[in-house]
């Protein structure tokens, strides 16, 4: 590393100037054969280097739950729980915590880049990815989102934000063609993309396998150039997503929709397609300077051309990540039903446990387990362990639910084909019949049975539910799961989580099951196959509330071992214009006799429109920790941009004058208290 005062030091090495000169300096010093050359991957997890100018090999490696073992030479790193579980939280605190320890991670693992958050739209239950994802709901989708990405980066790490645009399906995710009208692209499916970059300068992007509308993402100019560069005013590069340009068009389209990176080899950027589209004309210079100056900007980010001691340091295996992913487990955790408190189990009052099920002992972290997330641990706690090392001596556990004070099925789904996994969808809503039989059997020995759900994606429950007195929803919980689940059961941590995902009842409730078309996709007349985003802005909990069906557990749903209560719901006005705000303010008590965390939903309608709407819409909420009897008032805004629609008819964002309600709740479907407002224009 060259001294910083030496003179002679080239501008770009010189770590004082200010960023974007050292850049441009570095630009103007490669050769057009050294451009083409960045433009692509060298290795499975890194790109090239220009030696003669001491640009060194990009490192990136798989997240977004962890660094995976396959992109990090096959080390043992800190599984922390699949990002469901850390969306359930609905606490962008410790999404924000999670994300710097991500990068410390990945800084330890001498990589530049974690290949994450995955931010696609949660729309079908039977999505293979939907433990990879955060919500079913935008707004809950960039506060998360917008807090990982701000913690990768504090460390001087670049997140990665994918899969740009429509990947919300595995089944022939090389070719198929995401089908989804302007605005639910607007109102849904962008919004977390776009905050990542407005709110928190996200350096990556990777694009999806997908067409969006019939364009390959990784040539798609309308959402990278057009949206994400030029509206959005994102910084940073683009990258493939693993041999995604397998398919594209041409090479000049990458190049002039601005895609940066090629992984994990030339398809479409090799030197000679390049050279040809170069020479006649293809693209510009601009163009190729751009797609050059953006990665460049990422790798001084990140710190390539500094000295290393100036940089935040990496951390690996440590106890405060192992802590942390205790606590995401822990926070994460969602208590469905709970009849006659049968939950937390008293230590002092119990003998024995039966400990049942697939998922008492199987262990889900493993080298490429359920696709690219899956991380190699040092351990993974399961929850018989965990359960074990609870009870010690104190109680006995046993495998025979008629001789238990109370049995435990952990019951399920895994990382893998047609269960949890990137590159396939899910079969099935249910429960295999094994594990079905299993509980009926169980609870027919033992009316005191608890189910815990080890999975990473809605679960359907009908035949035994009605039946089970309490069901708890852990995820996949990471390396500390088994102690986390332990340490609810038994009331040490009392748990708070929510559903960031409606459960239905039976798949077809589900608005992305109405058809074959509309989920996993048909082929059209010339040989297409294409998925089709009938149900539009209604996904999720707006489809569930304005058409009236009764999900199994409603969007932000969750139970805790206390009652809270919410009084005294006040707007700060009863009208307010365009320039304007309503602030929301409402007490919340916790009025049991546990200490416990409530998340206050802020849910919007609008009570006149000219376009049809969702029911509601989630426009804010808060976590709030309560000792028993303590009151807190929660305060939360609402401004125009919340009332606000995407009309495609004026090709804008719009709000309409008129009545709205504020509605405030523990879950979509809890509303506890509501007022009217009007919004003046
Ligand atoms: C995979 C995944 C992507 C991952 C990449 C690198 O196919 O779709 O999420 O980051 O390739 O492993």
């Amino acid at each position: 590393m060259t001294d910083k005062n030496d003179s002679n030091q080239l501008p770009y090495m010189n770590s004082t100037l200010e960023l974007e000169k050292r850049v441009e300096d570095l630009l103007q010093r490669l050769t057009l054969e050294e451009k083409f050359k960045l433009l692509r991957g060298k290795t499975l997890y890194a790109g090239n280097a220009v030696k003669r100018l001491g640009i060194k090999r990009f490192g990136f490696t798989d997240g977004p739950k962890g660094v995976a073992a396959h992109s990090s030479l096959f080390r043992r790193n800190t599984a922390f729980p699949t990002c469901i579980c850390l969306s359930s939280s609905w606490d962008p605190e410790l999404a924000h915590e999670f994300g710097v320890a991500l990068a410390r991670e990945t800084r330890a693992a001498r990589r530049h880049m974690i290949l994450g958050p995955g931010i696609n739209i949660q729309r079908s239950p039977l999505c293979g990815r939907t433990f990879e994802y955060l919500t079913e709901d935008p707004y809950l989708n960039k506060n998360m989102a917008v807090s990982i990405v701000k913690g990768v980066q504090s460390q001087r790490i670049s997140a990665c934000v994918k899969h740009y645009l429509l990947n919300n399906s595995e089944t022939k995710r090389g070719t198929v063609s995401a089908e989804a009208g302007e605005r639910a692209l607007k109102e849904i499916y962008l919004p977390g993309y776009e905050a990542t970059v407005r709110e928190a300068d996200a350096w990556s992007f990777m694009t999806s396998y997908n067409k969006i509308n019939g364009v390959y993402g990784s040539e798609n100019k309308k959402y990278l150039k057009d949206t994400l560069m030029d509206e959005w005013g994102f910084r940073g590069f683009v990258v493939t997503d693993w041999f995604a340009t397998k398919r594209v068009e041409t090479t000049e389209a990458c190049i002039n929709a601005r895609l940066s990176v090629e992984m994990p080899r030339a398809i479409k950027y090799k030197s000679k397609n390049l050279k040809e589209a170069y020479e006649g004309k293809k693209f510009t210079d601009e163009a190729l300077d751009d797609c050059v100056r953006r990665f460049l900007r990422v790798m001084f980010l990140v710190g390539m051309f500094d000295d290393k001691e100036t940089l935040p340091p990496g951390s690996r295996n440590t106890p405060e990540h192992r802590e942390l992913a205790r606590k995401i487990a822990e926070q994460g955790m969602v208590l469905l039903k709970n009849d006659d408190a049968l939950l937390p189990l008293d230590m002092s009052r119990i003998k024995k446990i039966a400990v049942l099920g697939p998922n008492a002992k199987r262990k889900h972290e493993f080298i490429l387990k359920g696709g690219s997330s899956a991380v190699l641990p040092p351990h993974e706690i399961t929850p018989l362990k965990g359960l074990k090392e609870k009870c010690k001596e104190k109680v006995k556990i046993t495998s025979s639910a008629k001789e238990a004070d109370v049995a435990i099925v952990f019951a399920g789904l895994r990382r893998w084909k047609n269960f949890d996994s990137e590159a396939w969808d899910r079969q099935q809503l249910e429960l295999d019949d094994k594990q079905v039989e299993l509980i009926l059997n169980t609870i027919d020995e033992n009316p005191k049975t608890i189910v815990v759900l080890v999975n990473g994606s809605p679960i359907g429950m009908d035949p035994w539910l009605e039946k089970i007195p309490a069901v708890l929803e852990a995820w996949y919980p990471g390396m500390e799961g088994g102690h986390a689940i332990a340490n609810v059961l038994f009331g040490d941590v009392n748990p708070s989580g929510k559903l960031p995902m409606t459960f239905p009842r039976v798949l077809s409730d589900s608005p992305a099951h109405a058809s074959e078309s509309t989920f996993p996709g048909v082929f059209d007349e010339e040989g297409n196959f294409k998925i089709y985003y009938k149900e539009g802005i209604f996904v999720g909990y707006r489809y569930f509330d304005t058409k009236n069906v009764e999900p199994l557990f409603p969007f932000g749903h969750g139970l805790s071992y206390t009652t809270f209560k919410h009084e005294n719901l006040k707007l700060s006005s009863k009208s307010f214009s365009e320039k304007g705000k309503l602030t929301v303010s409402v007490d919340v008590t916790n009025s049991g006799d546990l200490k416990g965390a409530e998340i206050v939903q802020l849910y919007v309608q609008d009570m006149e429109c000219s376009v049809e709407r969702p029911l509601k819409e989630l426009k804010g909420f808060k976590k709030v920790l309560l000792e028993p009897g303590q009151k807190e008032t929660v305060t939360l805004e609402i401004s125009k941009s919340d009332l606000s629609f995407y009309s495609e008819k004026e090709g804008k964002w719009v709000a309409e004058k008129g009545k709205f309600k504020a509605l405030v709740g523990s879950s979509s479907r809890d509303i506890r208290l509501e007022d009217e407002f009007e919004y003046l224009g």
